[in-house]
């Protein structure tokens, strides 16, 4: 199996542990494409009634509402049951790095007030250690170009996010940039959130840690479950 078949085989597994009358946090990415597309099956097929979702991005929430999943804005919401999203790396000790895909502000806050978090992944982004992925951090626009000299003398090799064409910076939902850390190897994960997250105009990073419960990863021998 490839990929992008392991990423198929996760998503439509991970649909199986969405209940009706849950409320759902939806991810984003190609492998949480997979699971909305499973899930919209099931709606459609009428066995997952009542099911409410709310997205980490508009993209998500595109597609969940073109396959007539009920999407409710987050904070018309008053819990959220189980949120599924994907992730870039997960180490042996279950920390995570996420937000290639841009979102990983409203990513962290809807992982943060959910009862429960899986993530599904294909077996490549488990790692032994964070940091070969580069390491996205959210930041304002004001004064960012300072805050990228500052997070370059400190030797963490920042890059900004580009659009594709490369014509302009991304813009978040927020209109934040993303500046990407080239990092190899983290460490101490901890200790480098809590440095980041504490620089004016840094907004959110990408390290995700002690924020998952489950993880369900795409195999060549079907899909493996892990309990963090
Ligand atoms: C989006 O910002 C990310 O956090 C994604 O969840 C992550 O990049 C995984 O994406 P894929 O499922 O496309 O690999």
């Amino acid at each position: 199996m490839n990929q992008d078949e392991l990423k198929q085989q996760v998503g439509r597994e991970a649909v199986k542990y969405i209940r009706p009358g849950m409320v759902v946090g939806l991810g984003t990415g190609t492998t949480v494409h997979c699971l909305v597309e499973a899930l919209g099956e099931h709606v459609k097929n009428g066995d997952l009634t009542d099911v409410v979702c709310v997205t980490t991005s508009n993209r998500t929430t595109r597609q969940a509402q073109s396959l007539g999943i009920k999407v409710e804005e987050i904070d018309d919401v008053d819990h959220i049951d189980l949120t599924i999203d994907g992730a870039d790396e997960i180490s042996d000790d279950f920390q995570g790095i996420k937000g290639g895909g841009g979102a990983l502000l409203w990513e962290k806050i809807v992982s943060n007030y959910s009862d429960h978090v899986m993530w599904i992944v294909d077996e490549s982004k488990l790692v032994h250690h964070l940091g070969a992925f580069p390491l996205p951090v959210e930041v304002t626009p004001y004064g960012s170009q300072h805050l990228f000299t500052k997070l370059a003398r400190r030797g963490y090799n920042p890059t900004w996010r580009m659009l594709p064409d490369n014509s302009d910076k991304f813009r978040t939902h927020q209109r934040n940039f993303i500046i990407d850390l080239h990092l190899e190897d983290i460490n101490d994960p901890f200790a480098l959130h809590e440095e980041l997250i504490g620089m004016v105009g840094l907004i959110e990073d990408g390290l995700f840690l002690n924020q998952v419960n489950d993880i369900l990863v795409g195999t060549q021998d079907g899909p493996k479950f892990l309990h963090a």
